[in-house]
This record gives structure tokens, C-alpha cells and sequence, in this order.
């Protein structure tokens, strides 16, 4: 009898391939692109040896009770891993794969994009070239901040803040700072990029890049208190978690100019609903959580999740276990 896995979704192709070709486990798969229903979940995983999920799967108490002593290995698609009770699968000993590195040039790009996107205000202006707006060629109209000459905080400087710094420098950038839970000090002094206060990191950055995870510390953490403290001309930017952010605080300090603009890939809830009051601001942009979306990231997030779930089964070092 070979071991269970379920799927919770239609997964890249990649990943569906690596399963199958090992030959070396029976799959069940919710065959769909929406996600399973918690009830279908909560039935499917019951006698499971091995999960194969996706960051929009809370996996909780009631997921492993539902699943029960048979569950060894949880496989998230994701570098993220708030979705997870990470003290519910240490306690019963549930090893868990996730996918980082892949990810993190895509993750990147996505963040520049974004980052310039917002500071140079393109979603407005290409509205305004659309619908008439275009009256003529003005010195000051749809002008924003440039990157030449300024500052960029990074908060949570790992292996995508190191990447968004690398992609950033050619821009003429003058000076890199960081605030992390952690201090990085072998990385930080590697790509010259300064540990300060998060106090400091809001007075001084031009740009202010959230690329932390999302855990109990930093839940939260953009909050009145680091708007208030930053520059009115400050460009704001989330590729992390939404639930790092203080939505309602930073809708405050963008609707009254506290700071001057927000690019955001992640949100709370997702999907935002479209009647929430930053959908109606101009100064926000805002994307559906596509940070890793190419097909080649996919692919091989999905691969490595599929890798990560084989070698559990196997008893053998995943490529890419995390700690718990
Ligand atoms: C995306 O947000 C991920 O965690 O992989
Ligand atoms: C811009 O198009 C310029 O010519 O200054």
C-alpha cells in the first residue's frame, strides 16, 4: 500500500509530474483552480499521509485532527508560511517543506515593478492617457519621486531584501538602510546596507520596502505609529504579508498625505473586496498577490514542493525543510 497524498488544488505541471513519475505514493487531487472548500479539506485529509498545500489552506488543529497520526509531511507551494500552526505539527512531530530561493528573483522583479509602478504613478497615468485626461504636455503634471539620489529602507532583510537591493543599486540609489527582528550582519556588510532603527528606518527612507515574513513579532508593524514618523514624500511598499501592515492606519496616513503613495501585492483580507476604501484612493496601487507569478517560478515552486513532500515520505532531508 503506497502512502496518501492529497492535493489541495490543480498545482503547475511540474509538480504534478515529479509526483507521478516517483511512482511512490497514491494521489488525490482537488481538481480545480479555486481552493477546497474547508468541509471537502477537513474530509479528504482523514487517513492522509501527506500534504501538498497552498498559502490559502489554513493548516490548524482541526486540519491535523481531521487528518489524524497517518500525517508526517506538510508541503506548502510557498515561501510563506503564516498559514501553518507551526506549534500544532512540532508537536506531532509533522515535517514541513516549503519553497524559498526559488522564488525570490521573481518575488523581486515584481517588487521593482510595483515600486516604480506606484512611484512614478503609472496605473494614474495611464488612466489619464486614456480617458482624456491628456490635455497636453505640463512641467508638473503626474510627477512623482525618483530613485537617483535617495534612500531605501528595507524591512526584513533576507534573501529577497538582498534581492531587491541588487536590482535597485543600478538605479542610482545613494544610500541602503534595514531594520529586521533579527540584525543581519554578515549580509548587510556583504551588500552595504546599513541596520537601523525602525524609528530611523521611517525618518530617513524615501522608499520603504516590507519583505519580511509574516509571524506573531512583526504582525502589525506598520502602524500609525511608523507613518506618522516617515516623509510625506515616502513611497510605501508590501510584497510580504498583508497582516504586517495596519490597513486602516495606512489609509489614514495615504488618504490625508501622511506619506505620498502605497504599492501593495498583499492585502487583508484577499481578495480585497473591490468596495474597500483603498481601491478608491489614487495614490494606492494595488495588485492580486502575483510577486512569484512567471511560469517558470511557478513550475519550480511547485517542483520543489513536490521534492520537499517525496523526501519526507522517505524519511530522507527535504531540500527545503523548515525549521520548527
Ligand atoms: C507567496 O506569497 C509565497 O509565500 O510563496
Ligand atoms: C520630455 O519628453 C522632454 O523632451 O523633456
Amino acid at each position: 500500500n503506497l502512502p496518501k497524498v492529497y492535493i489541495t488544488r490543480r498545482i503547475p505541471p511540474d509538480g504534478l509530474k515529479a509526483l507521478q513519475q516517483a511512482g511512490s505514493c497514491e494521489i488525490e487531487q482537488w481538481d480545480s483552480d479555486d481552493p477546497v472548500p474547508r468541509s471537502e479539506l477537513l474530509k479528504k485529509v482523514s487517513g492522509i499521509h501527506a500534504l501538498y498545500c497552498l498559502l490559502t489552506e489554513k493548516i490548524d488543529k482541526e486540519v491535523l485532527d481531521a487528518a489524524g497520526p497517518s500525517l508526517t509531511v506538510v508541503s506548502t507551494m510557498s515561501v510563506g508560511y503564516d498559514h501553518l500552526s507551526l506549534e500544532e505539527l512540532k508537536n506531532r512531530g509533522i515535517r514541513v517543506g516549503f519553497t524559498p530561493d526559488v522564488l525570490t528573483e521573481a518575488v523581486a522583479e515584481l517588487t521593482i515593478a510595483l515600486l516604480l509602478a506606484t512611484s512614478r504613478r503609472l496605473i494614474e497615468a495611464v488612466e489619464e492617457a486614456k480617458n482624456g485626461g491628456w490635455g497636453t504636455w505640463k512641467p508638473l503634471w503626474m510627477c512623482g519621486s525618483g530613485l537617483t539620489e535617495s534612500t531605501v529602507g528595507i524591512l526584513g532583510l533576507g534573501r529577497i531584501g538582498e534581492a531587491i537591493v541588487n536590482r535597485l543599486r543600478p538605479f542610482g540609489v545613494n544610500k541602503f538602510l534595514y531594520n529586521d527582528i533579527a540584525p543581519r550582519e554578515e549580509l548587510a556588510a556583504k551588500i552595504s546596507v546599513d541596520f537601523v532603527s525602525l524609528e530611523e528606518l521611517a525618518k530617513q527612507s524615501d522608499f520603504l520596502i516590507v519583505c519580511c515574513a509574516l509571524t506573531p513579532e512583526t504582525q502589525g508593524m506598520c502602524n500609525k505609529q511608523l507613518f506618522s514618523k516617515m516623509k510625506r514624500s515616502a513611497v510605501f511598499i508590501n510584497t510580504s504579508r498583508g497582516a504586517v501592515v495596519n490597513q486602516e492606519d495606512l489609509y489614514h496616513a495615504l488618504a490625508s498625505g501622511q506619506i505620498a503613495s502605497a504599492g501593495l501585492d498583499v492585502t487583508v483580507p484577499e481578495p480585497l473586496p473591490t468596495n474597500h476604501p483603498l481601491f478608491k484612493l489614487k495614490n494606492c496601487v494595488i495588485l492580486p498577490h502575483i510577486a512569484s507569478a512567471t511560469v517558470e517560478t511557478r513550475n519550480a515552486m511547485a517542483a520543489l514542493a513536490a521534492h520537499n513532500l517525496l523526501a519526507g515520505l522517505k524519511g530522507e532531508a527535504m531540500p527545503k525543510e523548515l525549521k520548527l
